[in-house]
């Protein structure tokens, strides 16, 4: 988590700092800060909480060179004191960092030991001091901030700005870096979508290698040997740079209604394209499907639809629990891992156990150029465009078409996938009507003032339950849970009361009766009932009917549930697209 963005060049450096950081709050919003160069001093500018409508003028004067930081907080509360950029004792250098240093206690004592003295509760100034330390021993920024990186276990990524001269060093592990090379200057970023609008020459980083940008000349180095590496520059695909609202209140609702389309971008692949993947999968002695939170849901339904329709044995694994069943993994196995951002340290981290063990490694994500794309043996994109609400929607939705499309194309069944998501493009073109939102919005308003609901769902609605449950947790801080209908009477039952709300989702399939039992066993204990259903039923006080989408009718389902947590947040005064405690890429364990 955590952004951070810097730049050097003919523009004005803080402002483009500024910026960026507001492209990457995604990535954590509790305080940011930058600093820059003014005549021969850097000058810190920080702050707690979110950067809003922050503006440079009149507040902070224009330079040639800056760095900024968007914090997400491990060590240390989101004070201003905590916010980075960090500075050196003699103010030579300042430095943010995105990640968590895992040895942060060990490096303190012994710093402790040493004399050093620490400002802020945070695990970033362990770096600056080890930094400093280093640089007793030798003038060289360069090899000072290598030694110290060295020294850090955990995943982090680091950006240095230095006083005396225009120098930018940053280092990643495990942390997203990649460089903008503009006509103007050089970008350091933690995605490419902070400065898509600016250039669309990209260099990104891996593991493990450090950037220094001296005086307009840059030069990579491998951390580890300290020699200079040769470094290659991509091009972005053109669309990467729409990231407006267009419109909408919120990203969150823009995100909701873009699935009518982004749903058929995501199975835009020919089966030529798709046959190294389905190929693999058939010969693999074992599939697992891993993901977290929301992509750990797709996860599950990608499972699902593998097992249902490509009769294959695929088990679903959530990304913070796979490490445990790492001594399964063998070479002839095939991790498929499912993420928005491509940069979830725990889905990392089941890849990383997986590639040792030798296992093949398949993917969908929806960042271009993300770690867990560049990991992967058989990479696909989602193809959803920019997701920026925290809370995902139409990566979640483009994620599981993709999962169908694969599950059919398994059996020689393509063409019939593809069909069924272009049918739910098409159901979604008129979806989004005033008559749905005034529906929706009328039961959010009645839900104001609960404290529980349950979502129960069966087979292919049962991922749908959860994740419906879980969007709602993430926007409305209200207790959603989801669940298997039939799981109900094992154990849940026990919660519900008079108008306890619980919701049904219900599809034209063989598990329909069974739902219907489970509804009635609420009611009969005074349940508000609501069914996302195809038809009218008496068991229900409120149903939200839709169309009947064959066998995309569980990509379908979800979406009133994505609705009614967007509804529900506003009503209750939440910012949907920043949802307290979370941000959208968690690239810390
Ligand atoms: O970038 P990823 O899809 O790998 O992220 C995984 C989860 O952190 C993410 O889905 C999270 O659950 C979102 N807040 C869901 O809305």
């Amino acid at each position: 988590m955590c952004g951070i963005f810097g730049y050097s060049g003919k523009g004005n450096a803080p402002e483009i700092v500024v910026n960026g950081l507001k492209r990457l709050e995604y990535r954590g919003y509790d305080s940011w800060g930058i600093a820059y160069q003014k005549k021969n001093k850097i000058v810190l500018y920080k702050k707690a909480g979110e950067i809003g409508n922050f503006t440079c003028s009149r507040i902070i004067p224009k330079a040639p060179i800056a760095i900024g930081h968007t914090r997400w907080a491990t060590h240390g509360r989101a004070t201003k004191l905590n916010a980075h950029p960090h500075e050196s004792v003699d103010g030579r250098f300042v430095l943010a960092q995105n990640g968590i240093v895992e040895n942060f206690q060990e490096l303190k004592s012994k710093l402790i030991s040493k004399g050093y003295k620490f400002n802020s509760e945070t695990d970033t100034e362990i770096i600056v001091r080890l930094v400093e330390d280093n640089l007793k021993k030798s003038d060289c920024l360069l090899e000072a901030v290598r030694l110290a990186f060295l020294d850090l276990k955990g995943r982090n990524t680091i950006i240095l700005l230095e006083r005396d001269k225009k120098h930018i060093v940053a280092v990643r592990n495990g942390s997203p870096l990649v460089l903008g090379i503009g006509g103007d200057g050089i970008y350091f970023a933690s995605d490419t979508l902070s400065f898509a609008d600016q250039t669309d020459r990209v260099i990104f980083l891996n593991d493990f290698e450090m950037a220094e940008y001296d005086n307009g000349k840059l030069r990579l180095f491998d951390v580890n040997s300290g020699e200079e590496i040769l470094y290659k520059e991509k091009k972005l695909p053109q669309n990467s740079a729409g990231i407006g609202k267009e419109g909408y209140d919120h990203y969150m609702l823009k995100e909701i209604v873009e699935q009518k389309h982004t749903v058929r971008e995501a199975v835009q692949y020919s089966q030529s394209e798709l046959r190294p993947l389905i190929q693999a999968i058939k010969t693999a002695k074992n599939i697992y499907v891993v993901g977290a939170g929301t992509a750990g849901f797709a996860a599950g339904q990608i499972a699902f639809f593998l097992r249902k329709y490509g009769g294959i044995h695929a088990i679903e694994l959530k990304s913070c629990e796979a490490g445990s069943y790492r001594n399964l993994f063998s070479k002839d196995d095939i991790v498929i891992a499912v993420s928005q951002s491509g940069e979830t340290a725990d889905t990392i981290e089941t890849i990383e156990f997986a590639k040792e063990k030798g296992a093949k490694i398949g993917s969908v994500v929806n960042m271009i150029g993300s770690t867990i794309t560049r990991m992967s043996d058989y990479g696909f994109l989602s193809r959803s465009g920019p997701e920026i609400c925290v809370a995902s929607t139409k990566a979640f939705t483009a994620q599981i078409s993709w999962g169908l499309l694969i599950a059919k194309a398994v059996v020689g069944k393509y063409e019939e996938a593809k069909q069924s998501i272009y049918f739910l493009s098409e159901i979604l073109q008129k979806f989004f009507d005033q008559k749905l939102f005034i529906q929706i919005q009328e039961i959010a308003r009645r839900m104001v003032n609960i404290e529980h609901c349950f979502v129960l769902g069966k087979g292919q609605n049962s991922n749908i339950a959860t994740e419906g449950a879980l969007k709602i947790k993430e926007i409305t801080y209200k207790h959603f849970e989801g669940f298997p209908a039939g799981e109900l009477k094992h154990g849940v039952i026990a919660l519900i009361e008079k108008d306890t709300p619980v919701i049904s989702i219900v599809s034209n399939d063989d598990d329909k009766a069974d739902l219907y039992s489970a509804v009635s066993e609420v009611k009969a204990r005074g349940a508000w009932t609501i069914g996302v259903a195809k038809s009218k039923n008496d068991l229900f006080d409120d149903s939200i009917i839709l169309r009947d989408a064959g066998i995309a009718d569980p990509i379908l389902n979800v979406i009133p549930f994505q609705l009614l947590s967007y509804f529900l947040g506003v009503k209750l005064g939440n910012n949907p697209d920043k949802p307290r405690n979370l941000a959208k890429s968690v690239t810390v364990k």
